[in-house]
């Protein structure tokens, strides 16, 4: 099942069809670049599509395949701009996606590990070339680590945090956690219901795909790469990526050279959650540079 793009229209609403080059740096199926070609005129704009994800990457060329060169693919990680400007001639871009998270595809395919309801190794890692999985972090991972991740990622409290923390220590003592059941069926027996094992997971696949710190690597640097009157559009999902965005683009519009687009965060209409129920907790920021 081909993933659902969020707040499309919204964005759409705010794209000049002006543009020279546009970066969709988590393309994902390519949902909303297909959905700006079939609502909008972008003759004039080059599509640059991101993933850092090989198997996402490929899924996005094939439903985009009818727009043959009017897109550029690359398989990379959106925080490494310098090198996705230097692969099409150290362009800057007239508008930045980022719809940031997972796609409902990672869920269905169980040998990646996101899905709590299917068995499979534990990974949950975006890109599968990188060294660091959920394996790693759950069977040597340090106390402290783990439960902090669950803390501050899954807002458990330090003293259940660290609870969970030992029942993984001492299960994997025993021996070593290998599979997504493995875990689920451990986080079932400290008294963890299907919702917060879902929240434990998405804590894990933070840290092994060190999400914040690509997306705060990203905020830094993305105005060197946005030329004047360009836009960067954030989805969020999780409060904590929300409030990292909220504050850097605050900061950046008080300094001066960037402007708000809009003050209070874009939600998703009742209308789009009763259509697309994964979209219900997605938060849109939108900044200009001046
Ligand atoms: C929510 S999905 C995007 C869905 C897409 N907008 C669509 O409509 O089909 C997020 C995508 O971002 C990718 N991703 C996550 N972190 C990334 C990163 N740091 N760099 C590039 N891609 C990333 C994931 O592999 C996933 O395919």
């Amino acid at each position: 099942m081909r993933h659902i793009p969020v707040l499309a229209k919204e964005i759409l609403e705010n794209l000049s069809e002006d543009m020279s080059v546009f970066m969709d740096g988590t393309i994902g199926h390519g949902g909303h670049i297909e959905y700006f070609f079939s609502n909008g005129n972008f003759d004039n704009t080059l599509f640059v599509a991101v993933d850092r994800d090989a198997q996402m990457l490929k899924k996005a060329k094939s439903y985009l395949t009818s727009f043959g060169d009017k897109i550029i693919f690359q398989n990379n990680n959106y925080s490494d701009l310098e090198n996705i400007s230097k692969n099409i001639g150290d362009k800057k871009f007239d508008g930045i996606l980022l719809d940031l998270g997972v796609n409902m595809d990672h869920f269905k395919l169980s040998d990646r590990g996101f899905s709590i309801k299917k068995d499979g190794n534990l990974d949950m890692r975006f890109d599968s070339s990188s060294q660091y999985s959920a394996y790693d972090f759950l069977n040597n991972g340090n106390r402290s680590d783990i439960s902090q991740a669950f803390n501050k990622y899954g807002d458990f409290t330090t003293k259940f945090a660290d609870y969970m923390a030992d029942c993984i220590i001492g299960e994997r003592k025993k021996s070593k956690l290998s599979t997504t059941f493995d875990f689920v069926n451990l986080l079932k027996n400290i008294g963890l219901g299907t919702k917060k094992i879902s929240v434990v997971f998405q804590c894990v696949r933070i840290v092994v795909n060190n999400e914040l710190g690509h997306l705060e690597k990203f905020l830094d640097n993305f105005g060197s790469y946005l030329n004047s009157g360009g836009k960067c559009f954030i989805i969020t999902y999780h409060s904590i990526e929300d409030r990292i965005v909220k504050y850097k683009f605050k900061d950046k519009s008080r300094i001066g050279n960037f402007q708000l687009i809009n003050k209070k965060v874009i939600k998703p209409s009742y209308q789009e959650i009763q259509k697309n129920n994964a979209s219900r907790s997605a938060k849109l920021r939108i900044i200009k540079a001046l």
